[in-house]
């Protein structure tokens, strides 16, 4: 047998979840789980694992049974204080708040409300860029990618141009200290709070005279009479530094990773074409999604593929497992922007497509899918066509790259690459 075929073939050890091979190529992983191990109980860190692409969707879409929620948001505690965001809409999980919060916030990033935000996006990626358009070379990472999104939420948002370095600075502490303890934690949650402070009289002003920006919508939108509390809109806010800021940051990172390294064959056609930009987004979002995995709790026992998933168990979805599934995806393995197995128009929760095709799961799917789909996919496709216009004969600057690696998967670090430096002709 070839060594590669035995290597498949290997049992899963739980601990090779916490080897650097995994954060750096988790791929071959997956693949040995979803053959060998559709349901995988890791005794190890204790947890059942799902890695196939139509079990995950079905426990994406089954928020009954699988659980968002670690806390009953009810309980007699002080709900959420201990986590980075406080009480946010994600730890609501399956709870009538949830649905009433989503309801409230949801609509003011599609549609015409995002539109509407449009020209802020465009603003924020010149000015960013005119920061280093003549420099012949950048670190897209620091120099573009994590100054962008965060950038465009602030104005959003109308907090002061002034304020904004310093919003950016918070971003970055609770940015660090998510999913990683002690030190990092401790300095997390102090970030959080002096951005709390700061927020905390502006929604009282918006309340009194609101404005167009994001945080007068949030502030004055009513369901059934009711209007968000302060500590909602503050947690909403925080969550929106991580879910809408930290993600769109490593997918843009993520994207033209692919084009210098995976398939520098393919980016000339992307440069001719910017509209190419939205497919790349797309089988970024597939072959290498920001977030590969995602936490449920079970509310029922869960009879699946020949094993029983207890109730009350702690189940990781493996969406970066399931966009590789060779049950679904041809070559699920290549990079392809014309791929014609995936759907690559905009997404939706349902995950059901009129062109009959599969979507990816980088959003998730169901009650959770996210919020921030459409703006992230605006964002991306406007960040990167100014890019790659002020990046003339935009190059990798080093032959070798370590790729795009993952913290640690279960810490809620995002998947990306560390640094990524590019070459270009200044214009
Ligand atoms: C490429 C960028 C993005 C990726 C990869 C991403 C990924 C995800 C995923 C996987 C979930 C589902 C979580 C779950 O099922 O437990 C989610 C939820 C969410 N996302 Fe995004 N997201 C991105 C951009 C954004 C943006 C730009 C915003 C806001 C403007 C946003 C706001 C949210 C919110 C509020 C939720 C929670 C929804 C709920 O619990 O009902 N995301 N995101």
């Amino acid at each position: 047998m070839p060594d590669d075929a035995a290597a498949l073939r290997r049992p899963v050890d739980p601990r090779e979840f916490d080897a650097v091979e995994f954060q750096r190529d988790p791929f071959p992983l997956y693949k040995r789980l979803r053959d060998q191990h559709p349901v995988f109980h890791d005794r190890f860190h204790n947890r059942w694992i799902l890695s196939r692409y139509s079990d995950i969707e079905a426990a994406f879409q089954d928020n009954q049974s699988f659980d968002r929620a670690v806390y009953d948001p009810n309980g007699s505690y002080e709900f959420g204080k201990r986590h980075i965001f406080g009480p946010n809409i994600l730890e609501y999980g399956n709870s009538p708040q949830h649905r009433w919060m989503r309801n409230v916030v949801a609509g003011q990033f599609v549609g015409d409300r995002l539109d509407a935000f449009l020209p802020i996006i465009d603003m924020i990626a010149r000015e960013v860029i005119a920061t280093f358009e003549q420099d012949g070379e950048v670190e897209l990472v620091t120099q573009f990618s994590s100054q962008f999104p965060i950038r465009v939420i602030s104005n959003m948002l109308g907090l002061p141009r002034e304020d904004e370095a310093m919003f950016v600075g918070w971003y970055q502490a609770l940015i660090a200290g998510l999913g990683f303890g002690g030190e990092h934690l401790a300095r997390g949650l102090a970030a959080r709070n002096e951005m709390w402070d700061y927020i905390e009289p502006l929604i009282e002003q918006r309340r009194k005279s609101p404005g167009e920006d994001l945080l007068s919508r949030i502030a004055v939108a009513e369901l059934d009479g009711k209007r968000m509390e302060t500590i909602e809109i503050k947690g909403f806010v925080a969550l929106l530094l991580a879910a809408g800021g930290d993600t769109t940051d490593k997918a843009i990172a993520n994207m033209w990773y692919h084009m210098l390294y995976t398939r520098p064959d393919v980016f000339p056609q992307v440069l001719a074409d910017p509209d190419l930009w939205s497919n790349v987004f797309t089988e970024m979002m597939r072959y290498d999604a920001v977030v590969h995995a995602q936490f449920r709790q079970t509310t029922r026992e869960i009879p699946l593929h020949g094993e029983v998933i207890p109730r009350g168990a702690g189940v990781i979805l493996y969406l970066g497992g399931g966009n590789r599934d060779e049950r679904v995806f041809k070559d699920p393995d290549v990079f392809d922007i014309f791929r014609d197995d995936l759907h690559m128009g905009r997404e939706n929760r349902s995950g059901k497509y009129k062109d009959g095709k599969p979507g990816h799961l980088g959003f998730g799917m169901g009650p959770h899918f996210c919020m921030g789909y459409a703006m992230a996919r605006q964002e991306a496709a406007i960040g990167c066509g100014h890019l790659a216009r002020a990046l003339k004969n935009a190059r990798p600057k080093f032959a070798a790259h370590e790729g795009i690696v993952s913290p640690s998967i279960d810490s809620g670090g995002f998947r990306s690459p560390r640094e990524l430096w590019i070459s270009f002709d200044p214009s």
